[in-house]
């Protein structure tokens, strides 16, 4: 464990001193960098990577090697934030067995601190056996995204006093069964009120009201990287969208107008290596061939044995070296 990084027993001391958990999605260094500079306490490398990283409708096509790839690049950017790796669906479904050999995967292979999963049912003894085998398990009730098609889309759920009580029931199964913390998505305020009173873990919702001991959000949702609709509990801190839309417009623009780049953002070299260079080159042969057709004329001349990302990786050695 890194030094710094906040436990799970600081965790559930927030809890019962009422100070709010505050957690967020990341799925890139850069984005947890920024998080855990903002004070973020858990960052969740969720599967919604499926939607908003990698442009899939839902979470279900996300895999393990997808999840192991984002998780070791958000772990591996902070120190203090506790590091959540999401287990993708399937990689959990099929037996206890299954589900510990890969939330091994997220601590070894990834880095992660702590797994989540969702669901209770089938689920409880998948949080037993990855507990048992000493790492942390986030449970995940309400609307539970891997099961959409079940759930009938993405709907709130424990709307009726039924599904309430079962919602209080999975909750409290999952404490016993080992979990740390729960999260409880898209459910209405009383219910998820009377959950967090009632369980020792803290509960950190999504669209489920302000008395859950904290509260998460898609990192997309949150600085509108994510256009049209979005559901009611996201509320945008930013119009990131627009923002970089309006930065690329701008930079294509320069760039076929000929502003960009300007001379400030160019090399230059020593007045005699210049001349050195000048005569050097009228001294060479030219390259090109001009009585060659209009068509193979096109082609465009590189150094021997070169190849555009070699050219471009020189490019990037070079910006290094030069004054
Ligand atoms: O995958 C995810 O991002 C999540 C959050 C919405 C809680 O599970």
């Amino acid at each position: 464990m890194k030094p710094g990084k906040l436990t799970l027993l600081e965790l559930a001391d927030l809890k019962s001193r009422g100070e709010k958990i505050v957690m967020v999605t990341a799925y890139d260094a850069p984005g947890a960098r920024l998080a855990e500079q903002a004070g973020v306490d858990i960052l969740l490398v969720g599967d919604t990577a499926g939607m908003v990283v990698l442009g899939h409708d839902g979470t279900v096509p996300v895999t393990m090697d997808e999840m192991l790839f984002l998780t070791r690049a958000v772990s591996g950017a902070v120190d203090r934030p506790l590091v959540v790796g999401d287990m993708p669906f399937g990689s959990y479904h099929v037996s206890d067995e299954d589900a510990v050999r890969n939330a091994i995967r997220f601590v070894k292979e990834a880095d992660a601190d702590v797994v989540k999963l969702e669901g209770a049912g089938p689920s409880l003894s998948r949080v037993r056996s990855i507990a048992a085998a000493g790492i942390g398990v986030m449970g995940h009730i309400g609307l539970t995204p891997q099961s959409e098609t079940i759930l009938g889309g993405f709907k709130t759920q424990g709307r009726t006093a039924a599904k309430a009580q079962q919602l209080l029931s999975d909750a409290l199964a999952l404490e016993a069964a080992g979990c740390f913390a729960i999260v409880l998505e898209a459910i209405p305020v009383p219910v998820a009120a009377r959950i967090t009173e009632s369980v020792t873990v803290p509960t950190i919702g999504i669209g489920a009201g302000p008395e859950c001991d904290g509260q998460v959000l898609v990192y997309h949702d949150l600085l509108g990287l994510t256009e049209g609709r979005a559901p009611r509990f996201v509320k945008r801190y930013a119009n990131l969208a627009e923002e970089i839309r309006g930065a690329l417009t701008t930079y294509a623009s320069e760039v076929r107008s000929g502003v960009y780049p300007a001379p400030e953002h160019t090399y230059a070299m020593p007045e005699d290596e210049l001349e050195l260079f000048s005569e050097a080159y009228s001294a060479t042969p030219s390259r090109v061939d001009r009585s060659f057709p209009a068509d193979t004329r096109a082609e465009p001349a590189r150094p021997e044995g070169g190849t555009a990302s070699g050219a471009s990786a020189k490019r990037v050695q070079q910006s290094h070296t030069d004054g």
